[in-house]
């Protein structure tokens, strides 16, 4: 269990140019509140894996609040129907990847309303989306628009994020919980591993993907030198039923397709026991790590 508990704020910042974001009167104001049970980002929250963290991390806590951003709120129907159920805790913000300016506005709504982040899971992906983008199966089909749409939204978006919700995360890395640092996971896929690639094909999505895990990697060993309290790692989640998956599943093996409440509980026991030690590491759904 992520387990929380109320503290006194670290109001020493070292990065200057993130302030603007994170340090309104009103933060300061909200981070010397500290949220017991603490504050998680679900990003990519509509549907899919990221709708069934918010569901989990709702579900588990008396307390903890969750920030889920999604594309379009309103059309979110399913994350609507849990801001019913947890009125209090639960907070649904915009945010699109491709965007910054809504990833900035959703830092400052973060800033103000809670001032520090205790978790970050990054879940937004895209695979194939029918008339625009589908997994390659041979060379002869790679293009541009698909390599670059892949980039932008698999390993682009995640890394701004980031970005944004740096000094957030260093607020809350090491106070308001009882572990020393907040944790950030990014939803990678196994495909992203070069060492484990022995079948080729979906050159889009593999790439992103790894250049995913390279991204996350390279922050992390950032984190760890400038010994900001935040641990970085990357996430495999098997093959899970959801709308990314469904075109494909008709090869997965009997047993091998996992419910999204199966693998995000087996993700949530692996962010719960994460150590300063598995920085930069990408973990299977089982906790094994895979090979970059
Ligand atoms: N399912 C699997 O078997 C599997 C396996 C390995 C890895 N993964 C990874 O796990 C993560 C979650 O996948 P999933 O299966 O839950 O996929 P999903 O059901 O298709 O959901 C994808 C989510 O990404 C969001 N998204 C897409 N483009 C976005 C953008 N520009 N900005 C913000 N959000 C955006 C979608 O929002 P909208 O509703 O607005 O489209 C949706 O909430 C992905 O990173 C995926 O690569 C999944």
């Amino acid at each position: 269990m992520l387990k929380l508990v109320v503290a006194p704020p670290r109001l020493a910042m070292r990065s200057s140019s993130f302030r603007k974001a994170a340090f309104s009167t009103a933060a300061a104001a909200a981070a010397a509140t500290r949220f017991q049970g603490g504050v998680s980002m679900v990003q990519g929250a509509s549907r899919g894996i990221g709708l069934e963290f918010v569901r989990q991390l709702l579900k588990r806590s008396e307390e903890g609040r969750v920030v889920a951003t999604c594309r379009n709120p309103d059309g979110a129907a399913d994350l609507l129907k849990l801001k019913k159920e947890y009125e209090n805790r639960l907070n649904i913000l915009p945010l699109d990847v491709t965007n910054e300016t809504t990833i900035e506005a959703a830092a400052s709504a973060v800033s103000e309303t809670y001032g520090s982040l205790n978790l970050l899971v990054n879940t937004s992906g895209i695979l194939s989306i029918p008339n625009v983008l589908q997994p390659e199966t041979t060379l002869s089909k790679v293009q541009k628009s698909s390599l670059l749409l892949t980039y932008e939204v698999n390993a682009v978006g995640p890394i701004l994020v980031i970005k944004h919700m740096w000094p957030l995360l260093k607020m809350g890395g090491g106070s308001g919980t009882e572990r020393e640092f907040a944790v950030v996971a990014n939803l990678s896929a196994r495909v992203g591993s070069i060492g484990d690639n022995g079948l080729g094909g979906w050159h889009s999505y593999r790439a992103s993907k790894a250049a995913l895990n390279q991204l996350t990697k390279t922050v992390s060993v950032e984190f760890s030198r400038k010994k900001d309290p935040i641990v970085c790692i990357l996430l495999h989640p098997g093959t899970v039923d959801t709308d990314l998956s469904r075109p494909f599943q008709r090869n997965v093996p009997e047993g091998k397709l996992f419910t999204k409440g199966f693998a995000v509980q087996k993700l949530l026991n692996i962010i719960d026991n994460v150590k300063s030690s598995d920085n930069g590491k990408f973990f299977a759904w089982d906790g094994q790590e895979i090979p970059w």
